[in-house]
């Protein structure tokens, strides 16, 4: 007779416990956070949240309904509008998350007699996003134009006639680096590719007026879709797709995580369209100018530094990383704890999100921290 539900599920959590994967909800955290997205110190902004207060008073604490169904929304068609002109693209559309965006997106564009070429140690969404497709699924590895220039040759002899969709994150969300944008680009249009741009990191943090990596790249023109996402540096939640607009007309017919689920929350709108303005003006640029401070001190002291805001610091083991992360919190800071299969078997880490709204003594209580780990 087949397992009983329970016997089978305890099983598979007594095996994650035996590779240190357990996972379980926080029911504490340390005062000074390192532990999050929020890059430019955005979601606590008073401003973004009485743009929020706003737009519950305006338009209610729901959307009600999928966009096609519920009438106008204006919080969520002036945040498209916001988000197009920032990103430099003719058209943009909203999503729930950021990680139904690529869901909805890829298996809109490519289907089973098509490619997706995907950077190995892509998001898990991109991931998704690709099998839902039913694609064929190329990995390749990332900043190796030379190996995806293969991949993309033997694709074309294999497949003539389909489709090539290649897809990666321009700030890398778990090992902190830049993609080689222009040599991508340079390969992707050799063979006539399309390029999905995961730019959920970047957003906010590079670029003019912090518009993102393709921006600060000049490659703007030759990104198929850029993605991007409310969640982190714009300190809301949701996510988008920026594109021509008839690119974004064929998301809004048929993207099934647009299609077929409530738009986001009218204050989750609101909120990101006055996080938005502040990344766009002077204060936004300030903003970045503090963050990009940050990273220098951090960088200056730490054995693997990283040109952005997420910094690493390996571990030998899952159970080390767990119990590194509890170190640091007993001392007053908070960390994540990244084990597989959010990276590959035996690379855990300690990943550290540095902020606008860190102190220079803030990033020196981090550095002492970590210099203690690793004399312990
Ligand atoms: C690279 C990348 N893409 C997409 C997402 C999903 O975005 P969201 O958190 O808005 O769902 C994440 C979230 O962690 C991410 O790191």
């Amino acid at each position: 007779m087949a397992a009983s539900l329970t016997a089978l599920l305890e099983e598979r959590k007594v095996s994650r416990s035996a590779r240190g994967s357990q996972r379980s909800l926080p029911t504490e955290a340390a005062p000074l956070s390192f532990a999050d997205n929020d890059y430019l110190g955005l979601a606590r902004e008073p401003r973004v949240a009485e743009a929020a207060v706003r737009a519950i008073r305006e338009s209610g604490t729901g959307a009600r309904a999928a966009r096609h169904l519920a009438g106008p929304c204006p919080e969520h068609t002036r945040l498209e509008k916001g988000l197009a002109e920032w990103k430099g693209t003719e058209a943009a559309l909203v999503f729930a998350s950021g990680y139904q965006t690529p869901l909805g997106v890829i298996p809109s564009l490519v289907g089973v007699k098509d490619t997706v070429l995907l950077e190995r140690n892509a998001h898990a969404c991109l991931f998704d996003g690709a099998r839902l497709s039913g694609a064929r699924l190329r990995l390749f590895a990332r900043n190796d134009a030379a190996s995806l220039m293969e991949m993309l040759t033997s694709c074309r002899r294999l497949n003539p006639e389909g489709k090539m969709l290649v897809v990666a994150e321009s700030l890398h969300s778990m090992d902190g680096d830049f993609l080689d944008l222009r040599s991508l680009v340079t390969c992707k249009n050799h063979f006539g590719a399309w390029l999905l741009l995961d730019e959920a990191h970047a957003g906010g943090v590079t670029g003019p007026e912090g518009a993102g990596w393709a921006a600060e790249q000049g490659c703007v023109a030759e990104v198929d879709v850029q993605m991007g996402t409310l969640g982190k540096s714009l300190g809301s939640a949701g996510g988008f797709v920026a594109a021509r607009a008839p690119v974004i007309d064929h998301f809004l017919n048929e993207a099934r995580t647009f299609l077929f689920g409530t738009a986001p929350a009218p204050a989750a709108m609101a909120a990101a369209g006055q996080a938005l303005q502040i990344i766009r003006s002077a204060e936004g640029a300030s903003l970045r100018r503090k963050l990009q401070e940050n990273i220098q001190l951090f960088s200056a002291e730490s054995p693997e530094p990283k040109p952005g805001p997420i910094q690493t610091h390996r571990c030998p083991s899952n159970d080390r990383t767990v119990r590194s992360r509890d170190f640091l919190r007993a001392t007053g800071i908070e960390v994540a704890a990244i084990r597989p299969p959010t990276v590959p078997a035996s690379t855990a880490r300690l990943r550290i999100s540095l902020s606008a709204r860190h102190s220079a003594p803030d990033i020196r209580r981090l550095l002492d921290g970590l210099a203690r780990l690793r004399d312990a």
